[in-house]
């Protein structure tokens, strides 16, 4: 009779700790900027339901998706002729008001745009500039950074093999005869320093594979604990779920079936649908101990 309440305890623990409240903002395409009349499509990757496109343009602040700006298709919100008025900063909030990373884009009726990565590049990693023109051309591009010239490419593209801090900054590009891009912010996110010591490459490299560590894809680098304790409370409903079906089973091992049904408990569902397996879990324990 102990174990039961024992359980309530448990449960209500995780309904009440295993909130995950993290998105992150992707574009396809994945580019700050874009010509005037294409498509873009939005969506928040997130741990759980209930997040909402929002944005601030020079015109308008804080709107949603779907209310004059935009559709939302399945969980994507998809503005299908982009137009200059487009152009500002977007995000994904949810229900309580948590955010995620902003990006910001801009929509040009020139034609030359420098793609560059919407989200902050880890520092060391590579990156590629590609200016691109809305017609073909095979005109080599001017590249700039913080309005100074880097360098002339004849392919259009400019790479930065080992990406440092000091890369950081608003990078535009010129094509002879097409214009000149709008400038878009070139963000470097410093690699994780541990109070450790400083981390190897070797070690980096073997923990490549754990499922444990987030890749660095997104978010400041002090968001990086943050997120694997995300991770780790995401996955803690898997884990009580294991030990009170452990549990139950070793209890129950003369009846007939084992309760199956607490395996689905799945950490991505809204608040509330969770809450409402919970309480069947407790019913269920709750009646098979009456007998
Ligand atoms: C959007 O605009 C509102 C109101 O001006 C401001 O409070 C908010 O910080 C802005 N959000 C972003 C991400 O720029
Ligand atoms: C940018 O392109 C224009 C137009 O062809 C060209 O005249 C100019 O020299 C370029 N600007 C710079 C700073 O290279
Ligand atoms: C986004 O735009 C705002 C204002 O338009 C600017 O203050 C901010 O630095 C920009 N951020 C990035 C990452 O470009």
């Amino acid at each position: 009779m102990e174990s039961p309440s024992l359980l309530r305890l448990l449960l209500l623990t995780v309904s009440l700790c295993c909130r995950p409240n993290k998105a992150s903002l992707t574009l396809r395409p994945s580019t700050a900027q874009l010509f005037y009349g294409e498509s873009l499509h939005l969506s928040c990757e997130e741990d759980s339901a209930g997040w909402t496109v929002k944005r601030n343009t020079t015109k308008t602040t804080m709107t949603e998706c779907g209310d004059t700006w935009g559709k939302l298709r399945a969980s994507t919100c998809v503005i299908s002729l982009t137009l200059l008025k487009d152009s500002g900063v977007y995000w994904c909030e949810s229900r309580e008001g948590a955010t995620s990373n902003t990006v910001n884009i801009t929509i040009t009726g020139g034609d030359v745009i420098l793609q560059s990565p919407v989200l902050p590049v880890m520092e060391g990693a590579a990156v590629t500039l590609n200016c691109t023109t809305r017609t073909p051309s095979n005109l080599p591009a001017d590249f700039y950074k913080d309005g100074s010239f880097i360098r002339t490419e004849s392919t259009r593209q400019m790479t930065i093999h080992h990406v440092s801090k000091s890369d950081e900054g608003l990078y535009h590009c010129n094509i002879s005869g097409k214009g000149q891009s709008p400038p878009s912010r070139l963000a470097v996110a410093a690699l994780p320093t541990a109070k450790a010591p400083p981390i190897t490459k070797a070690p980096l490299a073997t923990k490549a594979p754990s499922a444990a560590t987030p890749p660095p894809t997104d978010s400041a680098p002090l968001l990086s604990p943050v997120r694997l304790l995300c991770h780790l409370v995401v996955f803690c409903p898997y884990f009580v779920s294991t030990l009170l079906l452990v549990s139950l089973w070793r209890q129950r091992s003369a009846g007939p079936e084992p309760p199956v049904s607490m395996a689905t408990v799945e950490p991505n569902q809204a608040d509330e649908g969770l809450d409402d397996k919970y309480d069947d879990v407790i019913a269920n324990v709750t009646t098979e101990h009456d007998f």
